[in-house]
């Protein structure tokens, strides 16, 4: 008898913007973040098995070494999954990895979602949609964002999430063979004096309406400063994008990728045509 199988997409995400508000008590930032998916993503399969056991597949100079073990986001989702659910049992999850790790992508996080929302099929669990969203936020602050799968306004530590109209645009992705990880970004940006950028009501207005030149200069992130003050090449990333003609440029989650904006697909191929490595990608997808 063929095993029952669920396969799933966990697009990377960009933050279109990223607004840092204040540190809290509990050790998190409030933010307000604009979070978008991308084309690009990682696949998880999911299969009935007698165990739980996860295998990460295509990890590779691009996206880095994903971990196996018990730091691996799809088995701590698997888990948390398996204590509400009464159906639970073994499974058999691949990840074939294709966004890069550590990179202000969101890869743990996407496949944390996906690996969620499979499970909850092929195990029958039934969990409703407002439980899964609590377990995704004890797995990570981006992980509600994920599971809702498409844009998203995220806000609070990134458990509030209210669906955003974005429209598709092109950008052209620069990553680096280093992540940042989130809890240094953050202290850094406690310890330069934590600046809060502008109220981003004209930039969700060119995100609802497809206006990329209006939208290219009003892209922000609050944790850009204190990266770039670490991360120099992170800062000349958004140099290169600039010059080769991106409308904005702005530095991903707590970075180390940062992403261009250009007008339309044809402008994207140009811009990534001038900088080696660089990916194009639309966000949401086309
Ligand atoms: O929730 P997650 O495990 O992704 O967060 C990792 C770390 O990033 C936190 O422990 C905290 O240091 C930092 N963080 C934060 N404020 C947020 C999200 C993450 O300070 N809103």
């Amino acid at each position: 008898m063929s095993r029952r199988t669920v396969r799933r997409e966990a697009p990377a995400k960009i933050n279109v913007f990223l607004r840092v508000l204040a540190a809290r008590e509990d050790g998190y930032h409030d933010l307000e973040s604009l979070v978008v998916p991308t084309s690009l993503a990682d696949v998880i399969t999911v299969r009935d098995a007698e165990a739980l056991r996860v295998e990460v597949h295509g990890a590779s100079e691009l996206t880095g070494e994903v971990p196996a073990g018990g730091l691996n986001l799809a088995l701590v989702a698997a888990l948390a999954l398996g204590d509400a659910c009464p159906g639970a049992g073994g499974a058999e999850i691949v990840v074939e990895k294709r966004i890069p790790v550590a990179a202000g992508l969101g890869g743990g996080s996407a496949d944390a979602a996906a690996t969620i929302l499979a499970l909850n099929e092929l195990w029958g669990c039934g969990v409703d949609e407002a439980t899964l969203a609590e377990l995704c936020e004890r797995i990570g602050s981006d992980v509600p964002a994920m599971l809702v799968g498409g844009p998203v306004l995220m806000s609070g530590r990134g458990e509030l999430v209210a669906p955003a109209r974005v429209e598709p645009f092109h950008w052209v992705l620069v990553h680096f063979d280093f992540g940042v990880r989130s809890p240094d970004a953050y202290r850094w940006w406690d310890e330069a004096g934590g600046g809060t950028g502008p109220d981003p009501s004209a930039l969700l207005d060119a995100a609802a309406g497809g206006d990329a030149e209006a939208l290219g200069p009003l892209l922000f992130n609050d944790l850009e400063g204190p990266v770039f003050a670490r991360h120099p090449v992170v800062s000349e990333a958004k140099e290169w994008l600039l010059s080769a003609g991106a409308l904005g440029a702005v530095m991903s989650g707590s970075g180390s990728s940062v992403v261009g904006l250009a007008r339309d697909e044809t402008h994207a191929r140009a811009i990534a045509g001038s900088l080696p490595g660089s990916i194009v990608v639309s966000a949401p997808p086309a």
